[in-house]
């Protein structure tokens, strides 16, 4: 009888291999309904000679049966703790997600560029402000309430007390002006808005970067110094620049600067019109009404401005040649920069 059990007791313990398994393994033979207690009650129905050695050989049995029992429960459970944390673990040979990276806009790429060159020269950098009031964007200007410049700068209202998007970053000028005594040196870039139609060069919404500086003798050769400095930082060091005479109502006097062609280096192609030049900015000394509209007496200060297209400049940097291209967020486009 005993020597069944111990076989099927074997038998038992090596088939079960989880904790689950053990414990009812436990409950089976050794619990209170258990077979070993079960054996102890049939032990009175035998002769007394089989009684007395089945009696004494119980316990010897079941004790170390259950010490064999712990001792796997023990090991399986110290195993089932291991695997559970295994599986806890990253494993660290698997294939990593490429995380999907973002673009600059190429129109970012320039911007950045040009604060860089002027944050190198410790000009102060200042977006101000897109909807702007007549007096910022025009008038301190000197810009006249009935003066024809304005017509050159069609103008977005807004609906709400006489405010306008800017035609110009020019507006920063005055702000900048207006918040810091001089000596002051300000780059401003953003975006400017004016209702024209879009077209291959232009849209309604586009950027420029505006600088100025106030000082005392600030001459002509300063902006020529600086200008050449920023075209050659943009365009490489053989790039060449010029000064034509030109007008703006906030500056006197005023000048367009143009750039040798980055196509042809000058010699004359379709896209600078075989002049071997294109037009990429104006600019001037800051016109004494200017100055007093802003409280700077312009006997003591003077100043230089200039105002720079950052489209221009991205599309002929990276041989954009529309500028839609810019704005129509095609992946295929940005992803390129
Ligand atoms: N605000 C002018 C425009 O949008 C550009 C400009 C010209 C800015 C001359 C200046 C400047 O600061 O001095 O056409």
């Amino acid at each position: 009888m005993l020597e069944d059990l111990q076989k099927n007791f074997d038998r038992d313990l090596d088939g079960a291999n989880s904790s689950r398994e053990l414990q009812d393994l436990h409950t089976r033979y050794f619990g209170s309904k258990g077979v070993v207690k079960d054996l102890f009650r049939k032990l009175k129905d035998l002769p007394p000679e089989e009684k007395k050695q089945l009696g004494a050989a119980i316990n010897p049995f079941s004790e170390a049966a259950q010490a064999r029992l712990n001792e796997k429960r023990e090991r399986v459970a110290a195993d089932e703790a291991r695997r559970k944390e295994a599986r806890q673990l990253i494993d660290v040979t698997l294939p990593a997600r490429t995380p999907r990276l973002g673009h600059l806009h190429p129109v970012t790429i320039v911007r950045r560029e040009v604060e860089q060159i002027f944050r190198d020269m410790s000009y102060t950098i200042d977006p101000g402000p897109e909807i702007e009031s007549d007096w910022y964007n025009f008038e301190a200007l000197n810009f006249t309430p009935d003066h024809p410049a304005r017509d050159t700068q069609d103008t977005f209202f807004v609906d709400v007390e006489k405010l306008l998007l800017r035609t110009h970053t020019s507006n920063v000028q005055i702000r900048a002006m207006e918040r810091w005594k001089p000596p002051v040196k300000v780059l401003s870039a953003g975006r400017v808005f004016r209702r024209d139609e879009i077209t291959m060069r232009r849209s309604p919404m586009f950027h420029q970067a505006e600088g100025f500086i106030v000082d005392r003798g600030i001459h002509i050769g300063h902006l020529r110094a600086t200008l050449e400095h920023v075209v050659r930082k943009l365009f490489g060091p053989e790039s060449k620049m010029r000064m034509r005479p030109s007008f703006f109502p906030f500056t006197e006097p005023s000048a367009e600067v143009d750039m040798s062609c980055v196509f042809c280096k000058g010699a004359g192609c379709g896209t600078c019109s075989q002049t071997g030049w294109m037009e990429i900015l104006g600019c001037g000394m800051i016109h004494p009404q200017v100055l007093r509209n802003v409280g700077i007496d312009p006997e003591e200060w003077s100043g230089f401005a200039f105002g720079m297209g950052l489209d221009r400049v991205a599309m002929l940097k990276f041989d954009i040649p529309n500028i839609r291209t810019l704005f129509e967020n095609d992946l295929r486009v940005l992803q390129q920069f």
